[in-house]
């Protein structure tokens, strides 16, 4: 089947060669949907200046030189090409699509694609931000393996350096079945602040945490034990989260700060022989161009500190190193906060000037936007402490229950229909804006039933269900020619046809709310469809089994787009 905006852009881009020469046939045509048409071309637009001619001169041209098999166009406003495609075009790429086991979606030339995402630390519990890196990251995972790329997830945990100093002497502290046991249950942000306000308040301890920590990196198998049990623990701890948020990730994909911490020498020897990084006030830095400081100096990324210990950075460059020549990767995204952005920046920056990242990979930091709070302030508990995720996920759920408790007597079945409402409510939320964006955490706004929320969506799939539940037949079985009597019949199915631009588009930018924005308007065009088109009562038979087709084929769309997103989907709601 063809996408309708690249049969579009591909008929301009002929009339482009055709009215003004080949070298125009490679313009971008820039469509858009219309009000008054299925798309516009604006380029006239863009090129009347460069042609000097008048905007509406250009497009008339245009018009007059493309090959308008299957469409009509029409030349409108200041200079637009309105297009619209014929009922009988849309109605064979649509049967089509209800043939093609992959919807329409194509399959590139696969890339491998290593993706570094969630990366909460393990001393800490996990706030809501890494909710979003996670959730981000695992939908980009989705999309980039259902394109036919080969995905690596790395999940570089925080497991290493000075903070385990202080966790490790805590632990002794404590007693190590009761420090192990507390942190198995999720208690470990506590148990990490009352070893910060040891080690902020009580000289010894301070000293013997940092004391502990060249232990823990020179390999010493006592402090290694510690070390060993604690990440275990976390771990466990982790997997019960992403267990919940139906995450893909796996202990297979943990490539946390430690398991660098072998290369970081290296890493260091290699940048000073090569001249990159030279020694300044003790420490070894690089001083990528371009970035400055205060009074306009330059400012330095340090590799290692004049203590000789190493520091996040250097973990970064060891992993880029690492990810280019071991994992022989094409893209890296870093899915990780907005407020990590310089850090990237100058890390991508060093690694270009070791070349160690070359113009074959491209390194992209996918800044995820904080979560806030009602207060517009960083998304806290009452007493100010940062909120704990797996309370924050109970919640969502018995929240959905509340919702949808009337409708439903069986417990069981209710708790399930929650479970997917709730977690499912939480995730979309954390899809559909932009992951740069701030966005206000809500539960309200999350689990509503309409706008463009996750229960919508999945109601809308319920809703398509119900009409094969009650006709008793498999949507897998319908096929048949597709009609387009109505406008919402024909709206339904051209906005079908864009499934596979959608998902191509996260492919390449990475950005998850661009396939939500798609299946929201899907669900409103379904929406429309099914209050004013009959199914099952259609009066002519031929109607009923396009439109059964055309609702086979919308759930099909909306189950494989929420299943890209992470979303689970219940059978009814
Ligand atoms: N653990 C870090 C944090 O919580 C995020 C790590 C992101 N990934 C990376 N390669 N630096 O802020």
């Amino acid at each position: 089947m063809t996408d309708p905006q690249i049969l579009l852009a591909e008929r301009v881009q002929q009339a482009l060669g055709t009215a003004f020469g080949q070298e125009y046939a490679t313009e971008d045509p820039l469509i858009r949907p219309s009000q008054f048409a299925d798309y516009q071309a604006n380029v006239a637009l863009s090129l009347a200046k460069r042609l000097r001619r008048a905007p509406r001169e250009v497009a008339q041209a245009l018009a007059d030189a493309i090959d308008r098999t299957d469409v009509t166009v029409e030349v409108s406003g200041p200079g637009f090409l309105n297009m619209t495609l014929s009922d009988a075009w849309i109605a064979a790429q649509s049967a089509r699509q209800a043939g093609n086991e992959r919807l329409g979606v194509p399959q590139g030339t696969p890339k491998t694609v290593v993706i570094d995402y969630s990366a909460p630390n393990a001393a800490k519990e996990m706030h809501v931000g890494h909710l979003r890196t996670t959730i981000v990251g695992d939908s980009l995972a989705r999309v980039h393996e259902h394109v036919g790329d080969k995905v690596i997830r790395q999940n570089h945990l925080g497991d290493w350096g000075t903070p385990f100093g202080m966790l490790i002497e805590h632990l002794l502290d404590v007693g190590e079945a009761e420090a192990l046991g507390r942190l198995a249950a999720g208690d470990g942000n506590a148990f990490y602040q009352e070893a910060r306000h040891k080690f902020d308040n009580d000289r010894t301890f301070e000293e013997r945490s940092r004391s502990r920590v060249p232990q823990l990196q020179g390999g010493d198998p006592a402090t290694l034990r510690l070390w060993d049990e604690f990440i275990e623990y976390t771990k466990r701890y982790f997997n019960h989260v992403y267990d919940v948020l139906g995450v893909t990730l796996t202990d297979d994909d943990i490539a946390g700060e430690s398991m660098y911490n072998a290369m970081l020498a290296d890493v260091c020897d290699e940048l000073e022989r090569t001249g990159v990084a030279v020694i300044s006030e003790g420490a070894l830095c690089v001083f990528p161009p371009g970035f400055t400081g205060r009074d306009d100096q330059p400012l330095p990324l340090i590799i290692r500190k004049s203590d000789g210990g190493y520091g996040y950075a250097t973990t970064d460059l060891a992993a880029i190193r690492y990810r280019v020549s071991d994992l022989k990767t094409d893209r890296i995204l870093y899915v990780v906060g907005v407020t990590q952005s310089l850090h990237f920046q100058m890390v991508f920056a060093a690694a270009r000037m070791a070349g160690w990242l070359h113009d074959g990979v491209s390194a992209e930091h996918v800044q995820i936007g904080s979560v806030l709070g009602s207060d517009g302030k960083m998304f806290k508990t009452r007493s100010g402490a940062s909120v704990k995720l797996t309370e924050l996920l109970d919640e969502a759920v018995s929240r959905a229950e509340a919702v949808i408790s009337e409708r439903y007597d069986d417990p069981a079945l209710r708790k399930e229909i929650a479970r997917k409402v709730g977690i499912g409510g939480v995730k979309y939320a954390d899809l559909s804006v932009s992951h740069d964006s701030e966005y206000v955490f809500d539960f309200d706004r999350m689990l509503a039933l309409t706008g463009n929320t996750g229960p919508y969506l999945q109601y809308a799939t319920a809703r398509a269900r119900s009409i094969f539940r009650r006709a008793e037949i498999d949507p897998a079985d319908v096929s048949g020619p597709i009609l387009l009597g109505e406008p919402q019949e024909r709206a339904l199915a051209l906005h079908l046809l864009g499934f596979g631009a959608a998902v191509e588009a996260v492919a390449e930018t990475s950005e998850p709310h661009r396939l939500c924005n798609y299946l929201f308007d899907l669900a409103q065009a379904f929406t429309s469809f099914y209050e004013t088109c009959p199914v099952l009562k259609a009066e002519d038979e031929s109607v009923r089994l396009s439109r059964l087709s055309l609702s086979a084929l919308t759930l099909k769309v909306l189950l494989q787009g929420l299943n890209l997103l992470g979303i689970e989907v219940p059978e009814r709601m």
